[in-house]
């Protein structure tokens, strides 16, 4: 039987990698952005929930994984005005946490009525340990939130045989990641990365892929880390 597979932001970056990794699987996949796959935007009222019953329907009524991999990356800086820096703030927060906390609620409440196992994979960053610029500070918050929230679905649900896992990359090669090494000065960015380069995109689908299908059901709530060991813990 094969494997059903939500997957968000597949339309590009890492998640479009983590869509190719699947290629040689029995798998059935299901992408999304904004305007690709399924569309669906985070940041409008209801739109994670109606990408799942979307995906549902198309998946013929059954979910295997949900991975969470959508994020933005959004510059705010402290000294613009004070309802504008709060209004990002919450836009990112709601793309990057709350439209993945909704879809794992309805992915555990779809699993629960099955009586069937389920796989979460929620992509995270080093930026949940590290912290991330002054103008980040929501990112950061985002993605420790994310990672706060796999920690407690896996012990929430294991005796469900309902498994959730987060990759915390640090600097991928894709648009994003451009963007960031521009803004940062580029070499001198990769001056702290003992590997000497930024992750690629493929390197963190790896592990991605490892998660939804393979990973032992023991490895539950593991926070893996793909950043060329610029932060260890
Ligand atoms: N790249 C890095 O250096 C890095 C490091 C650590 C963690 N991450 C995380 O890894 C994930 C993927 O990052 P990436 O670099 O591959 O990003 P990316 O290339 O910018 O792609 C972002 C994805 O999210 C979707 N998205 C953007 N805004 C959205 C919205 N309002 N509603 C729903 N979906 C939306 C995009 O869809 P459209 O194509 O339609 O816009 C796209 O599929 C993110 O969660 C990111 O935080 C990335």
């Amino acid at each position: 039987m094969a494997t059903h597979i939500l997957l968000t932001g597949s339309s590009r970056g890492i998640g479009a990698a983590i869509a190719g990794s699947f290629a040689r699987d029995d798998v059935r996949l299901i992408g999304h952005g904004t305007k690709s796959g399924i569309a669906a935007d985070f940041d409008a009222p209801g739109g994670a929930q109606a990408l799942w019953q979307k995906a549902l329907g198309a998946l013929d009524g059954r979910i295997d994984v949900l991975i969470n991999n959508a994020g933005i990356f959004e510059s705010n800086p402290i000294d613009r005005d004070g309802d504008a820096w709060a209004a990002n703030w919450e836009r990112t927060m709601r793309v990057n946490l709350t439209a993945s906390a909704e879809l794992c609620r309805l992915a555990i409440l779809h699993w629960q009525d099955g009586n069937r196992g389920g796989r979460i994979v929620n992509m995270a960053s080093r930026a949940a340990y590290r912290g991330d610029s002054p103008a980040h500070w929501h990112y950061a918050a985002s993605k420790a939130g994310m990672v706060a929230m796999t920690k407690s679905i896996a012990r929430g649900y294991a005796s469900e045989n309902i498994l959730a896992f987060a990759i915390c990359p640090g600097f991928t090669m894709t648009g994003m990641a451009d963007d960031y090494l521009a803004s940062r000065g580029g070499d001198k960015l990769l001056a702290d990365i003992p590997l000497g380069r930024v992750a690629e995109a493929s390197e963190v689908a790896v592990l991605a892929r490892f998660c939804a299908l393979e990973a032992p059901p023991s490895m539950t709530g593991a926070i893996l880390d793909v950043n060329g060991a610029s932060y260890v813990r």
